[in-house]
């Protein structure tokens, strides 16, 4: 089932979307939070922060794994996903770094830094609550578009759109890594729960496709449509074309 949540805006998006994963810590404090990367996910982060500091939310008993990493990038690197979430969440809260988890870019050897992510996984005992942002064409994690849903974590070749929309953060275009190690679909859809947050006009369009479009691997966040907890958290602006169905 999916439960849809409009918010007004990109502030209310991320106290709306730190609510849901404020309830399921305080629901369960050992939970199990999959974490994503993106410019949506970065208010939401601040929201659990500023919890934290007010002495609202414990991180101390939680474990995390995130979706996914570019492949060859170093955990110092300020556009890895490793810096990124010490950067924006890890740093500033009381969880304990040993039990935080992100796919290693810096194993070269693909199938061994995927194996070893899977069995990270397994051993977490999976998400209770998964955190998703959604791309442009469709991707969740890093499982882009493709003729099958993708099971476990594999190596994938980032599209051209993809690569382009995260040019925005490197110096150039060159510097953007054109491959990534992320979690499968079989994974996230085993999440508990699933939290997907879109925020912006540019969303639209792949909001509407992805939740009431065909289910298809063409469209990886259509697969959502199957899960039976989703609650997706967008703004006015991701959720214009789809405001009078929900
Ligand atoms: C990136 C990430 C995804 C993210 C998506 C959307 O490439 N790998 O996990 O959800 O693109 O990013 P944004 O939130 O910046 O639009």
């Amino acid at each position: 089932m999916i439960k849809f949540v409009c918010a007004k805006d990109y502030d209310e998006m991320s106290r709306k979307a730190a609510n849901v994963i404020s309830a399921q810590m305080i629901m369960k404090p050992n939970s199990v939070l999959g974490l994503a990367t993106g410019s949506t996910p970065i208010g939401t982060y601040k929201c659990l922060v500023e919890r934290y500091e007010q002495g609202d939310l414990d991180f101390s008993q939680i474990t995390s794994v995130n979706l996914d990493e570019y492949r060859g990038l170093t955990h110092d690197n300020d556009q890895s996903y490793y810096y990124f979430m010490n950067d924006n969440l890890f740093s500033h809260v009381n969880i304990d770094k040993n039990n935080t988890y992100v796919p290693d870019g810096t194993i070269a050897d693909a199938d061994e830094a995927c194996k070893q992510y899977d069995a990270i996984v397994a051993a977490s005992g999976g998400a209770d609550l998964q955190l998703l942002g959604l791309g442009h064409n469709g991707h969740i994690g890093f499982n882009e578009p493709a003729e099958v849903f993708p099971k476990g974590t594999h190596c994938v070749d980032l599209t051209e759109s993809t690569i382009k929309a995260n040019a925005r953060f490197f110096a150039s275009i060159e510097e953007v890594p054109t491959q990534a190690y992320t979690m499968g679909i079989q994974t996230i859809m085993s999440a508990k729960k699933i939290l997907l947050v879109a925020s912006g006009a540019d969303k639209a369009d792949i909001i509407e496709k992805a939740f009431f479009g065909d289910v298809t691997p063409w469209v990886p966040a259509s697969i959502l449509q199957l899960h039976q907890d989703v609650t997706v958290v967008g703004d006015e602006a991701a959720f214009a074309k789809i405001i009078d169905k929900i």
